[in-house]
């Protein structure tokens, strides 16, 4: 599938992203690859509930797009050896909508609710009696002859995923037994999942240009997968197939990621907020604004990221560029934030 070229690449997700996504996806915690605390702490409990003959305690993943939640909670339901039944927050409109997906659930099934924070509130207060004690109440009739009535449900276990753990209410985020906070990718985690997926993409790939396209790819599996595609692109046109270092590097440059592996939106953020408001503190709003983006997507895309290098600063007065962002951005730093650059990395 062509990828239109004005997209910025490693932004937000691409249609073709969701075909990929599925090839690419391990299936089991042993093709998991990194985030081993919460994988070690997975285990164990699935091996509890199987042995136990229980449904597994409600589980929340968060963190940044592209870090496994979904994979995650494929993976709770293929160990469980059980089915997903696949929903979103924002899918679930009235609480008609959620009781049809419950009502429908076998015994020990997973309910992935995908973007949790975006529930409805009636929606939400009606999950709470079905994660609490497996029921609902539903209710009958219209009018003054409707009466509500209690439908038992099977045990079954809700995976939530969010971008957005403070979106979460207290009373949502008590109900689930497990929290996990998924983080961006250590290098050698990274140099292993490009190397995994150009083995199932039947691509070879030298060592260093696996370290390249891992390195550039801000800790996130989804980007590392994109980057990967487009660089096998390049090397099956332009070069002999193979994707050495030569390869890599010179595709990441063709398609604008940067060394820290910073994309056109990355650095368009951070130059309207150096060269328009002398780095800041800005408002999200007003910053959103000025560089034509939907202020969600700064949260959720560009600025975690951006905020793990060091780059960028939430203050309680709006965003802020470090002395880091600056020096990268080839901008001198206000005498203000120089202190800044002798701080230890
Ligand atoms: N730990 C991992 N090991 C290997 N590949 C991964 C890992 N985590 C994510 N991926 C890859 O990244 C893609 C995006 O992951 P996904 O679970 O959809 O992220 P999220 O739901 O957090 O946005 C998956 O299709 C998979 O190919
Ligand atoms: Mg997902």
């Amino acid at each position: 599938m062509p990828t239109d070229p004005t997209r910025p690449l490693t932004g937000a997700r691409l249609e073709e992203d969701l075909a990929a996504d599925n090839t690419l996806r391990p299936a089991s915690t042993r093709e998991f690859i990194g985030q081993r605390e919460i994988l070690e702490q997975l285990i164990l409990s699935i091996e509890a509930a199987r042995a136990r003959g229980e449904a597994l305690d409600h589980v929340l993943l968060y963190g940044p797009p592209g870090l496994g939640k979904t994979t995650l909670a494929k993976i709770i339901a293929n160990e469980m050896g059980t089915t997903i039944k696949e929903t979103s927050g924002p899918l679930l409109e009235r609480k008609d909508d959620l009781a049809a997906i419950l009502t429908d659930l076998q015994p020990g099934d997973v309910l992935f609710i995908d973007e949790i924070h975006r529930l409805a509130r009636v929606v939400e207060e009606c999950l709470y009696p079905a994660l609490e004690d497996f029921q609902i109440d539903i209710l009958i009739g219209e009018g003054p002859h409707a009466k509500s009535i209690k439908l038992e449900l099977p045990q079954f276990t809700l995976v939530g995923a969010t971008t957005r753990a403070g979106m979460i209410t207290a009373p949502l985020r008590t109900r689930f037994g497990m929290l996990h906070r998924l983080n961006f990718y250590e290098g050698a985690d990274m140099e292993r999942i490009v190397a995994r997926s150009a083995r199932i993409l039947e691509v070879e790939i030298e060592p260093e240009g696996a370290a390249e396209i891992a390195r550039r790819s801000r800790g996130t599996p989804r980007i590392a997968n994109r980057l990967l595609r487009r660089v096998r692109d390049w090397a099956q046109v332009r070069g002999d197939g193979r994707i050495t270092h030569e390869a890599a590097a010179r595709a990441l440059k063709m398609l604008q990621v940067d060394e820290r592996g910073l994309d056109q939106m990355d650095r368009e953020l951070l130059r309207t907020l150096i060269e328009k408001f002398g780095g800041g503190p800005v408002g999200l709003n007003t910053l959103a604004v000025a560089i034509g983006e939907e202020e969600d997507t700064l949260i959720d895309v560009y600025e975690p990221y951006l905020i793990q290098i060091g780059f960028l600063h939430r203050t309680p007065r709006g965003r802020v560029a470090t002395a880091r962002a600056f020096e990268h951005m080839g901008v001198r730093p206000p005498a203000s934030l120089q202190g800044e650059l002798f701080e230890p990395l």
